[in-house]
């Protein structure tokens, strides 16, 4: 009989290590408990969602597709997969959906490899501009061994120069016409753009991976209405679920949907993180009740937030377009290439205001930029407002224009942030009600 250890360990180096791991974790909770959590890209999951990506199914196999398995075993993961299949429909109001993605970037790649082969042409979003990683030869676009050409961006609007862009699709006749960015301020004018590339016999594809949520919640934009073929995404941006992804798409034709599901498995994926995907339905359950709220208040916050940045003194992107329609804003801090973006993330961290440094247009360095993008989806789910966006500029204008103490606005981001504890647009289980760790 093997004896049991419990948590007696031989070496207490090896037991050291997971201490190591068990204390940063806690440390990282506390981070974003305490502090502003504002990047863009990052949500926060519901306490239901919270359990189910912990339990059991963590460490399961469900290869194919509900009722076409590999495996024994999988009758409770068919119902939930086949019902999250139904409830991603509904929510995406579309005839296909694919919840097993791992990834927005593994979403990107699955399509990738269902819509083109090696050595076809694509068009995109630069990075320079605001496009994804994979969106770039760098990235998946590049594993898919794709011919780049990139649009002309306004820089103004900060969205792709339209007629120019209509026109290189034209000229350049691509397989794929890819829209969608990372740094993502205003709807793509999808319908004119889609148009050129139906004509030249290209497939539209939306990378909605930031504003997944907006676009189901009923604002931003509605792509796969306005021209879009496939649309891929994150489920845990402003979509407010577990990390993972969506593929969607708007057509009926059965062989193309079975492309895209076979794109994902067996083409990217062998096991596809059942628990992520659990976690995904009852965010689509959650999102089916709250979701509307969720992304209209999240839009009118990062509005808000801009004005209030502006009238602090900060110089914000897009001032004429009314700063954002999406959760995201931009600020610029210094000369181009100046590394001013960096220093003020830095600063900001020290106060407990966790965002990230970004390139601006017109930047050439991506360690080195003059900007910071910023998100407020996260301070909207726990239950922030147009008023809370003033304090927290004002937060901004202590620590990057008063040049206060950081520790002493530290000290008061907590106090303020200790009444944003709960989790809302949600559904509520008793005891369990605020931020995991
Ligand atoms: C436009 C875009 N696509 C894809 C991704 C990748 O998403 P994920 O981090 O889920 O792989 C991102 C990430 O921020 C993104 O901005």
């Amino acid at each position: 009989m093997v004896e049991s250890r419990g948590d007696w360990s031989a070496n207490p180096q090896n037991r050291g290590f997971a201490d190591t791991v068990l204390e940063a974790v806690a440390s990282s909770g506390q981070l974003y408990r305490e502090g502003l959590g504002m990047i863009a890209s990052e949500n926060i999951v519901s306490p239901m969602v919270q359990k189910i990506v912990s339990s059991d199914l963590h460490g399961r196999y469900a290869e194919g597709l509900p009722n076409k398995r590999y495996y024994q075993g999988c009758g409770d993961f068919d119902t939930i997969e086949e019902l999250g299949i139904n409830l991603a429909k509904e929510v995406f109001n579309t005839p296909f959906a694919n919840i097993q993605s791992t990834s927005g970037t593994v979403s990107n790649i699955a399509a990738l490899k269902a819509l083109a082969k090696p050595g076809d042409k694509i068009t995109a979003v630069s990075t320079a501009d605001g496009g994804h990683i994979s969106h770039a030869r760098m990235g998946a676009v590049g594993l898919r061994d794709l011919n780049l050409s990139t649009y002309p961006w306004d820089e103004e609007r900060m969205e792709p120069d339209v007629d120019a862009a209509a026109a290189l699709i034209r000229e350049v006749e691509p397989t794929i016409a890819l829209f969608g960015q990372s740094v993502f301020l205003f709807p793509t004018p999808l319908k004119e753009l889609a148009d050129a590339a139906h004509e030249v016999g290209a497939t539209v594809m939306y990378d909605g991976a930031h504003v997944l949520g907006l676009i189901a919640g009923g604002y931003f934009q509605d792509p796969l209405r306005e021209g879009a073929d496939v649309m891929t995404g994150s489920s845990h941006k402003t979509f407010p679920g577990p990390q993972g992804g969506f593929i969607l798409s708007s057509s009926e034709d059965e062989k193309f949907q079975r492309r895209l599901n076979n794109a994902v498995f067996p083409g990217t994926c062998s096991s596809y993180h059942l628990h992520h995907v659990a976690g995904k339905v009852v965010a689509l359950a959650e999102f089916k009740e709250y979701g509307e709220e969720l992304s209209k208040n999240t839009i009118e916050n990062a509005k808000a937030f801009g004005a209030a940045l502006a009238a602090e003194g900060f110089d914000v992107l897009a001032e004429g377009r009314g700063y954002t329609e999406s959760h995201q804003v931009l600020t610029r801090h210094g000369e181009l290439d100046s590394g001013a973006g960096a220093r003020a993330a830095d600063k900001l961290e020290q106060a407990g205001i966790i965002t990230n440094m970004n390139m601006l247009p017109g930047d050439t360095k991506a360690m080195t930029p003059s900007g910071l993008r910023l998100g407020v989806q996260e301070l909207t789910r726990v239950g922030m407002g147009r008023s809370e966006m003033e304090e927290v500029a004002r937060f901004y204008a202590r620590v990057l224009i008063s040049g206060e103490d950081t520790s002493n606005v530290k000290a008061e981001v907590r106090d303020f942030k200790s009444e944003f504890q709960t989790i809302r647009y949600c559904f509520n289980e008793e005891g369990a009600n605020g931020y995991p760790f």
